[in-house]
């Protein structure tokens, strides 16, 4: 998906960078895929500066598909406000500051069509997950990157919808197999990865789950 407008003048929120560039590709190349779909509840956790859900609104229509994002940076919520408006789109997404899903797994139990996450992946020492530094927060994952993604997995199932859609970005140092058995433990499934790249240091994935039936 083409790269929607976004302001860098707030240096306290994380900058598009690769990992988010590569994430539109991904949503592209699943657009008519995600379409077929018509998810009407769209949740972004850590929405940054808001241009996977602005590029998405753009091209699901939002009249036609609700968007939720998330995140702990309270200047995310205003970067992701104002990438909306510099893209002229009418519709906002409710943007809400919570710890991953937490204030609205209750509300959005099983109901969510499409999820996407680009989290904090990168290997650190634990300790810099407890920064009080919020751009530190965008990116440190602690050991093995994991920290919160191992968090998210056990907590996503809540609030997917049966045959919902979840993209998830993971780096090869995440140990994505582990992830991929985790999110199983909760009935949703590796469905394909849609698309990897190696970008300087790093070897990023995005792979999409599909939520099944629980038995
Ligand atoms: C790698 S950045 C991605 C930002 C944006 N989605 C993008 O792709 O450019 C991760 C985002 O998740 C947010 N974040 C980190 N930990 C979080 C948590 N526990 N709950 C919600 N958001 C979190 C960060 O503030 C940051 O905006």
């Amino acid at each position: 998906m083409e790269t929607p407008l976004y302001s860098t003048h707030n240096q306290s929120v994380y900058e598009p960078s690769e990992d988010s560039f590569l994430f539109l590709d991904a949503l592209e190349k699943d657009l008519k895929l995600i379409k077929n779909v018509k998810p009407t509840i769209c949740l972004e956790i850590g929405v940054g500066s808001g241009i996977i859900t602005t590029a998405l609104s753009k091209h699901l229509g939002s009249s036609n598909s609700y968007f939720i994002g998330t995140d702990i940076n309270p200047q995310a919520g205003l970067a992701c406000y104002e990438t909306f408006r510099l893209n002229q789109l009418a519709n906002s997404p409710q943007i809400v500051l919570t710890d991953l899903i937490e204030s609205l797994s209750y509300r959005l139990r099983s109901n969510v069509d499409l999820i996407v996450f680009n989290p904090p992946y990168v290997p650190t020492e634990d300790s810099e997950i407890e920064s009080d530094d919020l751009l530190t927060k965008s990116w440190a994952g602690g050991i093995n990157g994991r920290r919160v993604i191992d968090r998210f997995c056990s907590s996503v199932s809540q609030v997917l919808a049966t045959n919902g859609l979840l993209y998830l970005l993971l780096s090869k140092e995440n140990q994505p197999d582990e992830v991929i058995e985790i999110l199983k433990e909760y009935n949703i499934n590796l469905d394909e990865i849609v698309i990897e790249r190696k970008c300087r240091n790093e070897h990023l994935l995005i792979l999409r789950f599909k939520k099944k039936a629980s038995s």
